[in-house]
């Protein structure tokens, strides 16, 4: 039966202190790994000659929080692209983000003048209707979305208009979670249970889609370890928020129907591992790459 639980987007705030908590608790050894994808991806522009030498570079990024993975990013294209302005539009939504990433960004302009950025503090969905109501029709070379799609109105619609939004060769990324890792696999349970699949889309989920549409895309799968540590105790404070994300759900503990808590908790218990005195589940990232048709 469905219920109305409530997402943990619904206050922006609590949010992000869960988000930051999550970030604490997730590791990955596969960081160099990562940079050197993005590299190949990017290296793939020019040896496409989708991007010539001097050719102004643009690029589009949604759902950005505080520009942790842009700034990463950014710094390879301005590596491999010397001669080129950059120019970067950015959309997100939560101020309090959205002003950290300006404070990086002015770092980041200081010392690469050909950079520039552009800022939507909007929705994707609000940053589509402006560019209709203001025949905003630039297309991007690159278009990045880490981690976004759990809270679009329809990520179908943003799937699309992504796709729309490249230029021809140009790339489209983006990042989400596998629905092959164990905190997956419980997104694809929790969605059933609850009969409510709100913030819960997986890759899965998005490759499916665009298979369907015909569109061929790369996965770069990035192994990650949530530590739930503390999960279990009914009084951590902790615990309770680290069981939050693990069904995108706000003070799940307190609000959730008795027998759903009880086969979230069963899951949990049998999808991950104890170790050296703590608990962990595994969380991959999957980038979905799609290069488009020249
Ligand atoms: C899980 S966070 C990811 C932030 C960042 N990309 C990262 O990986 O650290 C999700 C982000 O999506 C933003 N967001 C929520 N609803 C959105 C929407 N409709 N359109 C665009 N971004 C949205 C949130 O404000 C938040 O910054």
């Amino acid at each position: 039966m469905a219920s109305s639980l409530e997402s943990m987007y619904s206050d922006v705030e609590y949010y992000f202190k869960t988000f930051e908590l999550y970030k604490q608790r997730v590791t990955t050894v596969f960081d160099e790994q990562w940079k050197a994808e993005w590299e190949s991806i990017i290296k793939g522009l020019s040896e496409r000659k989708v991007v010539k030498d001097k050719d102004d570079i643009r690029m589009l990024t949604v759902a950005t929080g505080q520009g942790d993975s842009e700034k990463i990013i950014i710094e390879i294209l301005v590596k491999l692209f010397p001669n080129s302005k950059l120019k970067v539009d950015v959309v997100e939504p939560a101020k309090i983000q959205l002003d950290k990433f300006k404070g990086t960004a002015r770092e980041m302009t200081t010392e690469h003048p050909n950079l520039t950025f552009q800022w939507f503090e909007d929705t994707f969905e609000g940053y589509m209707s402006k560019r209709q109501n203001n025949s905003y029709e630039t297309k991007f070379h690159l278009l990045m979305c880490v981690h976004g799609m759990y809270y679009f109105d329809d990520w179908t619609f943003a799937v699309d208009q992504f796709y729309d939004l490249v230029l021809p060769g140009g790339v489209m990324t983006n990042t989400i979670g596998s629905g092959d890792s164990e905190l997956g696999k419980l997104f694809i349970k929790y969605r059933e249970w609850e009969g409510n699949p709100m913030n819960l889309v997986i890759s899965n989920d998005v490759t499916s889609y665009m298979k369907a549409k015909g569109l061929s895309y790369q996965m770069y799968v990035r192994k990650c370890l949530y530590d739930i540590t503390g999960v279990f105790e009914e009084k951590s404070a902790e615990g309770n928020v680290v069981l939050n994300v693990l069904v995108g759900r706000r003070d799940f503990r307190m609000n959730a129907p008795q027998d759903l808590l009880t086969k979230v908790l069963d899951f949990v218990m049998e999808n991950s591992l104890e170790e050296k005195g703590g608990r962990y589940m595994t969380c991959d990232d999957v980038n979905i790459v799609l290069v488009k048709p020249a």
